[in-house]
């Protein structure tokens, strides 16, 4: 497999299975940017991810990549941090209420834990991973906010009904897809990287 970098182009292999993701990520780096999947190399098994840190996850999934493949890539990891919990559900945020991942079990265990406690405070955080040449470099983002009582919203993914981000009177499923992005961890980290990439 050839990697090749020049001025005007250069690929990197993101390290997720989640098309809205590459999407997202695509549309941030713009078109001087190729993303690749794993999927697109073989690469199809589930990446590990059993590290105690946003940070660590985030560096396990892309140096995985860079072992198998010596190409240069990134990795991103997200959790919810809830400050009266505090910071849970963290790094457990995907696998809170099980392994399935499901994220009604998810939403509902939050919001028993939390009760009818306040303050309400959270934040989404994502830490990326991004391997160059070998070299590793890290980038975060967050997106302040506070969790509601009940769902709302029909939009967004995992948390997103019971999330309402710092400043809006609507929750995350109830925001658009661009206006989400334009605000949120991911959306956030990721243009950090892309910065740093077209310095
Ligand atoms: P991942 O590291 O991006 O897979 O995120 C881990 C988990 O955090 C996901 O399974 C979701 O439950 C949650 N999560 C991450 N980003 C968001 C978001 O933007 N909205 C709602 N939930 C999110």
């Amino acid at each position: 497999m050839e990697i090749f970098r020049t001025f005007e182009h250069m690929k990197l292999v993101f390290a997720t299975a989640n098309p809205g993701k590459i999407r997202e990520a695509q549309e941030i780096l713009g078109e001087g940017f190729e993303l690749v999947t794993p999927a697109s190399l073989g690469i199809t098994e589930d990446i590990p991810e059993t590290g105690s840190t946003l940070r660590e996850n985030s560096r396990q999934k892309a140096d995985y990549i860079y072992n198998k493949t010596g190409l240069d890539c990134f990795a991103d990891d997200s959790g919810l941090e809830v400050d009266l919990l505090d910071g849970a559900p963290g790094v457990e945020t995907a696998r809170y209420a099980g392994a399935d991942k499901n994220p009604q079990a998810n939403i509902a265990k939050l919001l028993r834990e939390m009760g009818g406690r306040e303050p309400r405070t959270a934040r989404f955080r994502t830490c990326v991973t991004l391997i160059i040449n070998g070299g590793y470099h890290y980038f975060d983002g967050v997106m302040e906010g506070s969790i509601g009582y009940v769902c709302k919203g029909e939009g967004g993914f995992g948390y997103d009904p019971i999330f309402t981000p710092e400043g809006y009177d609507r929750t995350n499923a109830e925001l658009g897809e661009e206006e989400k992005n334009a605000i949120s961890h991911r959306g956030k980290a990721l243009r950090a990287m892309a910065a740093y990439l077209k310095k």
